[in-house]
């Protein structure tokens, strides 16, 4: 049967941040798009701008991914408008500081539904209808908190630790199929993700070499369309986290403590 729908590169979390600066990097290479997040008005000012830049179909979905309906309503938008996803970018992610047993445990179970299940459940969704078209694929936004633990944030880094292993996993089995998966790993950005996670004060944001989430956009963008499975933005970020396996545990335990304070 020949497949009459029209390719759509589905961002989610693309009112702001890293998620608005990937979809614009789709938008310039003039593909259409989906854009999803929860906050309707800056994903209709985010989709305004970039149709109006870039020529592009620009459509916007106010939606929790982590809401029991989601897929639903995701398939619903693409029937109706005779859609199919092309691209899937799970970058919607959300962190929180603080020692584990003081922590809340509904924004746990949040952020675990966020960036855990959500990304896997969408990637498993759309990824049949990529191998049946032979192409497309999945870029995961993961992090350099990917590659150790992370005291006094440990949630948000065991579960960046899951978005690098199943993304890397997933690269791997698909090879030869035409479809592709890439994490990207950022270092810190400066986007709202630091007020959201209440990390304004923490050591690491007056060390770390803070990149712009337009930057991490274009090195992650770029990864994907050359098919590489893992990309650790900006040079200190690669270096570091390539020197991770090699730094003995109790120093980069306590170094990661003492920057998440
Ligand atoms: N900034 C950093 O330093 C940094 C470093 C490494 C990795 N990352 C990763 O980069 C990704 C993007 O983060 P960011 O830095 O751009 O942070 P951000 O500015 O806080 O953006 C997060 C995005 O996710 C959306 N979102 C949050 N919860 C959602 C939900 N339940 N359903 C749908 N959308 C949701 C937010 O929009 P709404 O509030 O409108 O829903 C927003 O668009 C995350 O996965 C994060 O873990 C960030």
């Amino acid at each position: 049967m020949v497949d009459d729908t029209k390719p759509t590169v589905l961002v989610t979390g693309a009112s702001g941040g890293i998620g608005e600066e990937l979809a614009r990097q789709a938008a310039k290479d003039k593909c259409d798009l989906l854009l999803v997040a929860r906050n309707a008005d800056r994903l209709t000012s985010v989709a305004e701008m970039l149709s109006s830049k870039y020529k592009v179909s620009v459509d916007t979905l106010a939606l929790d991914v982590t809401a029991a309906d989601a897929l639903a309503r995701l398939d619903a938008m693409l029937e109706a408008q005779g859609r199919h996803v092309a691209v899937l970018i799970n970058n919607a992610g959300l962190g929180d500081i603080g020692p584990f047993a003081d922590a809340d445990a509904d924004r746990l179970n949040d952020m675990v539904g966020l960036n855990v299940a959500a990304l896997t459940v969408l990637s498993r969704h759309f990824l049949p209808g990529m191998l049946a078209r032979g192409t497309g694929g999945i870029l995961n936004v993961a992090s350099t908190a990917s590659f150790l633990p992370g005291p006094n944030m440990a949630v948000y880094y065991a579960t960046k630790a899951y978005v690098l292993s199943l993304s890397d996993a997933m690269a791997y089995e698909l090879k030869g199929t035409g479809v592709t998966v890439s994490a990207l790993c950022p270092g810190p950005t400066a986007t709202g993700f630091q007020a959201a996670a209440h990390m304004e004060g923490a050591r690491l944001l007056k060390f770390a070499a803070v990149m712009s989430p337009g930057r991490v956009a274009r090195i992650g963008w770029r990864a994907f369309k050359r098919g590489r499975p893992v990309k650790i933005a900006g040079l200190i970020n690669r270096v570091q986290s390539r020197l991770m396996p090699f730094t003995p545990r109790s120093l980069k335990l306590g170094l990661v403590s003492f920057l998440q304070s």
